[in-house]
Order: C-alpha cells, then sequence, then structure tokens
C-alpha cells in the first residue's frame, strides 16, 4: 500500500486518543459536487474539537475547532493563537510577512485601522455607482444570449475589474491582471504562481512609484498620504497592503458569488421573491453568507495553552473551520433551515477577532449589487439542463464553472 501522509504523521504525545479524528474535507468525493453536505454531517456530529492526523493544507497533524463558541475564542485571543507563524506554503508567492494579517496586536493595530478606514463606508458609497456599472457592463456581454458560464464571465471579473478601478490601475492592465487572476487563483503551477507573484510585486512598486509622481482620486494614493502611529508608511509595507487586497479581495468574492447564485439557480421560488422585492437582498445576503461560510482560518500556537481543557503546545496548528460553526445550535436558532427572513444572525463568514475581514464593506457592496443588477435584468435562470456543477477542492471553496441559462426573449 502506498504510504500516504496520514499513516506517516505520528500523533503528538500531548494529543489525547480520545481526541483524535481523521476528517479532511478532500477525503470525500462528494466533497467535489456537494461540499455543503459534508460540512453539515460534520457539524451535526458536534465535535467541537478535535485532533486530525492529517491536515491536507500542511500535510501535518492539527486541531480543528468547530463550534461557534472555540471558534470565535481562538479568533479572539493573538495570545496565544498567533497569525505571526506561518508555514511555508501559507506564504509562498510573497518574500516577507503580508501587513497586517501576519501581525499581532498591538503592532497589527494602527495598519488595521487605516485598512479599515480606507475600505470603509464613505470610500465604498462613493464608489457604488462605479460598482453598479461594472456589473451591468458584463451582463450586457451576455443578457441576450440566454446562457453564461457564470464563473468564468462573470464571477471572476467582476472583484477584478473593481479592484482595478478602486486602485486606480490603468483599463489597458486588464488582459494582463485577470491572466494573474487566473494563475495565481486557478490554473497555475507552484513555479508558475511563483512567477506572478513576481511579476505582480513587480508591477505595484512601479504603480506606487508613479502615484507618488501623480496622485489620484484612488485607494493607492490614499495609502501613500496616510500615516501609522503619527509616521509615513514605507513603500513595502504598502506593496504588503495592495498584495494582501489582491489576494484577499479577489477570490473571496468570486467564491461567494459561485455559492450564492447556485444557490439561487436552485431555489427558483425564493429567486423570483428576491426579484420582485429587491428590498429584501440586503437581509437575504447575510443567511446566504451564514450557509455558504466558505473561508476556514488558521492560527498557530505561540506558547503551551491549555485551551477549554485540552492542553495544546507551542507550534500546534489550529484550523478554526468557521463553515462548521455555521451549523451551531448555540448560536443559531435552527441552524439547519435557510431563512431568508433570519433578523438575528452573528455568522462568522468574515472571521472575527482582530483580523476580521477588512474589506467586507466592500464585499458586501459588490455582492449586493450583484444580486440587484441580476435579478432585475435577467429572468427567472436556472443551471442549464445536463451540465455539472464541480467545486475545486483544494485552497478557498469556490466552484469551478457554473452554467446558468434563461429565456433570453425576457431579458432587459
Ligand atoms: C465575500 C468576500 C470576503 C470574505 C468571505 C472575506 C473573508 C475574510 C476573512 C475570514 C478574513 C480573516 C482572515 C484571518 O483571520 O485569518 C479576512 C481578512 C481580510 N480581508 Fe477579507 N473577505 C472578503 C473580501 C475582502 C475584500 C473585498 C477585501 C478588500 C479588498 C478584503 C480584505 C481583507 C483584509 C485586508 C484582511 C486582513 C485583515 C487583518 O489582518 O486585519 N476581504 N477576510
Amino acid at each position: 500500500m502506498a504510504e500516504t501522509a496520514s499513516t506517516v504523521n505520528k500523533i503528538p504525545d500531548h494529543v489525547p486518543e480520545d481526541l483524535v479524528f481523521q476528517w479532511e474535507e478532500t477525503d470525500f468525493p462528494e466533497f467535489e459536487t456537494d461540499p455543503y453536505a459534508v460540512y453539515r454531517a460534520l457539524a451535526k456530529d458536534q465535535r467541537p474539537i478535535f485532533f486530525t492526523p492529517n491536515d491536507y493544507r500542511s500535510n501535518n497533524g492539527a486541531w480543528v475547532v468547530t463550534s461557534a463558541a472555540y471558534c470565535r475564542d481562538v479568533l479572539q485571543r493573538p495570545d496565544p493563537f498567533t497569525t505571526t507563524i506561518r508555514y511555508a506554503s501559507d506564504n509562498a508567492h510573497w518574500p516577507r510577512r503580508l501587513v497586517p494579517l501576519m501581525l499581532d496586536p498591538p503592532e497589527h493595530t494602527g495598519h488595521r485601522q487605516l485598512i479599515a478606514a480606507v475600505f470603509g463606508p464613505k470610500s465604498i458609497d462613493a464608489r457604488e455607482g462605479y460598482i453598479r456599472q461594472m456589473a451591468n457592463d458584463l451582463i450586457d456581454g451576455f443578457a441576450g444570449r440566454g446562457q453564461v458560464e457564470f464563473m468564468h464571465e462573470f464571477s471572476r471579473v467582476f472583484p477584478g475589474v473593481i479592484f482595478m478601478g478602486i486602485m486606480g490601475l490603468p483599463v489597458e492592465m486588464k488582459e494582463q491582471f485577470l491572466h494573474w487572476e487566473e494563475k495565481f487563483f486557478h490554473d497555475g503551477t507552484d513555479a508558475e504562481k511563483q512567477q506572478v507573484g513576481v511579476e505582480i510585486a513587480a508591477y505595484l512598486k512601479a504603480l506606487i512609484a508613479e502615484k507618488r509622481a501623480n496622485p489620484g482620486d484612488d485607494l493607492v494614493s490614499e495609502l501613500i498620504d496616510a500615516e501609522v502611529d503619527g509616521e509615513r508608511i514605507s513603500d513595502e509595507t504598502i506593496e504588503d497592503y495592495c498584495f494582501l487586497m489582491y489576494i484577499a479581495g479577489l477570490d473571496t468574492v468570486n467564491g461567494g458569488l459561485g455559492h450564492i447564485f447556485r444557490w439561487l439557480a436552485d431555489n427558483p421560488d425564493e429567486q423570483q421573491r428576491l426579484r420582485q422585492d429587491p428590498e429584501r437582498i440586503i437581509l437575504a445576503l447575510e443567511e446566504l453568507l451564514r450557509i455558504h461560510t466558505w473561508i476556514d482560518m488558521s492560527r498557530v500556537l505561540s506558547r503551551d495553552y491549555e485551551f477549554h481543557g485540552v492542553l495544546m503546545k507551542a507550534g500546534d496548528r489550529v484550523v478554526v473551520k468557521t463553515p462548521i460553526a455555521s451549523w451551531d445550535e448555540a448560536r443559531h436558532e435552527c441552524p439547519f433551515d435557510t431563512d431568508l427572513e433570519r433578523k438575528i444572525n452573528p455568522h462568522m463568514a468574515f472571521g472575527g477577532g482582530p483580523h476580521r475581514c477588512a474589506g467586507s464593506y466592500l464585499a458586501r457592496r459588490e455582492l449586493r449589487v450583484a444580486m440587484e443588477e441580476w435579478l432585475r435584468r435577467i429572468p427567472p435562470f436556472q443551471v442549464t439542463p445536463g451540465e455539472r456543477v464541480t467545486y475545486f477542492t483544494d485552497g478557498l471553496l469556490s466552484l469551478r464553472q457554473l452554467p446558468l441559462s434563461w429565456d433570453a426573449s425576457k431579458a432587459v
């Protein structure tokens, strides 16, 4: 029999036998077609904490926390659950620790406040018209055709063009930018991703120099003028910010759009109700974020620590499985029901604690505008009959393809 990582990895002596549980989403063949069924099954199993011998991302053993209370607890305690110690694979495409994600408070705080302000309501509200225009430009390309491969023609492109506009990147860069996006997040080999990382870094360096010389009404110019803890920010740190926003802001929204639009396609009655009453979209979006929470996080122990009676050792990795916490009965009433009118919905789709998503205001706006414009212009749509929908099974949970179709004569 071939040796797998799970047969090789030794369980550390401090891990009690009754907490060892081999569970990896990638072990389930159905994860490729219905990942949320796999998550729901684990949620029903109610294991708030376990140790998996073979975490597929680190290829090593890791603690996994799944209850909402434990997830929150880990995220809210940067000591001892630090983001400053990462495994090599976490940072293979960037030469340094990414600011602010890989800093702990108090070092993290000033940078974080700046980024949160730059992506805050004032800045995003002012750009809503642009976001809406981008959605409509893309919809124009396929509305009258009656079908689209949603992931390729809309979902991957939409957050990319918005990012370019907000950061002040020239439109001529679009093809190059989308090529990087494709290689970096989807089709690239490790060597190609490394190469793309180098190219993006070089591009950002030149862009920052250009914005220093010719500032504009964009976020890069704003960052150049800003201060953290009373001091101007170095070009290196601005490059870090931009690269982090690139990796944090593109594929995440792409993933969410795919999950939400698949759900709408599979639920024609709810789709129609939202079309008839678009005011309901804001609340509905929160429920769709909860039931599709698609990003888990990880931390590393900076020292030995007893967590709810479980001894963890310095260097242990902890996976914070927020997609499972979304179905925790202790936090959400009737968690397995999808209720688009749910009023109290403290989901963790954007994480929690000091590193909670700094771009959530922009992300929500992009998702909401996409839903509003689609439902306004495209008549009832479904997954094209006979087509298969599958998901990427490594990295960020997102759909590989989503072929949608509708009655072209009714599109506007
Ligand atoms: C629906 C889309 C998005 C989701 C689900 C999402 C989710 C997350 C999550 C879970 C984290 C926490 C990571 C951790 O604690 O390890 C995070 C952090 C972050 N996100 Fe997002 N994100 C989204 C979109 C965006 C966008 C559009 C931007 C901005 C361009 C952005 C910028 C960031 C930044 C800068 C951080 C690091 C914050 C810090 O370290 O203080 N995100 N995001």
